[in-house]
């Protein structure tokens, strides 16, 4: 390294994805442990309410995770053994392990490589007699092309499941992600663009299938604990399936209630960094996110730029490292899913069957695109990627 003074200061290290965290969720979570109700209760509720308003959704039902969404609504759709689900190589693990988890075979087809979506040309050509559902993930923030992936699945009577962990203000065509498919599934993570922790939800087209999911969501029980501890009296359960436990307590609501109430200021902070990242970089030798296609909301969730070493004469690793000496947290999504030994072992995939994705996966790095970042901490972090890169 050229330098030997970082951007930043070790102390001041700049975390990844760090949430922005409000008096006023402090204050709800404060309530809720005074109120001695920690669990899924009214606070939940409100969130699904909220959160199915603000989708323009028929209904929502909260969890745990996204992880928690995407497998149980596999699960409401009765997938199994011997069912395939075509998803993207370019996606964080989750996504594929719980098509695994849902008893499914995931299928891999290949990314567009201007876009980082899955490529509706590679979905068709994958469709078998066994498949049942396209999986897209609305990688970034940016929405897959859902026109052409609708008409596959209209053509060949398969379900979508929606990942839209990246994709909370995702719209295309005028339509929020999470309302095309039969399933629209989301991560409230602490790295996500509004948080409760760990959280997701489920928006879920038909009321049924809601049900199904919220039963399945609690140990496959028909009543959960505020419906038969509150104040109306005691009323029994049963249990009706062989559930999991994946509800989202009432803390984690208090926290996504108010959020969610931000969820637009803080989706503006992010375009203006885009933005400034953007114009900062343009005479650079890395190769910047495309532009938000038109007549689509990017949710501008990952700001993720190439390093390829054949123009920038560093490798992405080297410049993973050089960032972090700088003190500057970076992320890298994704290497492919086919990079990962347990894939290899148990599909026989390699990361060469998937060229996009193998590509990107090896020469992409995230820069933190987070509300919470001052003017003084992107000004640091376009610093530290021109220093990084040997350019100043
Ligand atoms: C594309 C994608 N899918 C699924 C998940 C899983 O989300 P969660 O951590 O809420 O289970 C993530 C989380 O990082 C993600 O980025």
């Amino acid at each position: 390294m050229k330098h030997r003074m970082p951007i930043r200061p070790k102390e001041r290290f700049l975390v990844f994805g760090a949430p922005s965290i409000e008096d006023a969720e402090i204050q709800e979570v404060v309530a809720s442990m005074k109120s001695g109700w920690l669990g899924t209760g009214p606070k939940v509720a409100q969130f699904e309410l909220d959160f199915a308003r603000y989708r323009r959704a028929p209904q929502a039902v909260a969890v745990n995770s996204c992880t928690a969404a995407l497998h149980l609504g596999m699960l409401a759709e009765n997938f199994g053994p011997g069912d395939e689900v075509i998803t993207t190589p370019l996606t964080f693990c989750a996504t594929v392990n719980a098509i695994i988890h849902a008893g499914a075979t995931p299928v891999l087809a290949d990314i567009d490589p201007r876009t980082m979506n899955i490529d509706p040309r590679q979905v068709e050509a994958r469709v078998t007699s066994r498949t049942r559902a396209i999986l897209p993930v609305h990688f970034a923030g940016r929405p897959c092309d859902m026109d052409a992936l609708a008409a596959i699945a209209l053509k060949h009577n398969l379900k979508v499941i929606e990942d839209c962990a990246h994709a909370i203000e995702t719209e295309y065509h005028g339509r929020p992600a999470g309302t095309f498919g039969d399933y629209g599934c989301f991560s409230f993570y602490v790295t996500k663009n509004i948080i409760t922790g760990e959280g997701g939800m489920v928006l879920a087209r038909e009321e049924s299938a809601a049900a199904r999911i919220k039963v399945l969501a609690l140990h496959g029980m028909t009543k959960d604990a505020w419906t038969r501890f509150s104040d109306a009296g005691y009323r029994h359960y049963e249990v009706v399936d062989a559930g999991f436990k994946y509800n989202m307590m009432d803390l984690q609501a208090a926290i996504g209630i108010h959020q969610l109430r931000r969820i637009e200021p803080y989706w503006n902070r992010r375009q203006e960094i885009w933005r400034q990242y953007n114009a900062a970089f343009a005479g650079l030798p890395i190769i910047l996110p495309a532009d938000p296609a038109p007549d689509t909301r990017h949710a501008y969730h990952l700001y993720t730029i190439l390093i390829d070493i054949e123009r920038t004469g560093i490798s992405r690793d080297d410049f993973l490292e050089a960032m972090t000496a700088q003190n500057i947290g970076i992320g890298v999504h994704y290497r492919a899913i086919p990079e990962h030994p347990f894939y290899q072992r148990t599909f026989g995939w390699t990361p060469e069957q998937f060229p996009h994705a193998m590509r990107v996966g090896r020469q992409t790095v995230s820069l933190p695109l987070s509300p919470k970042l001052s003017p003084r901490d992107v000004e640091d972090v376009i610093a530290a990627v021109s220093r990084s890169l040997g350019v100043e």
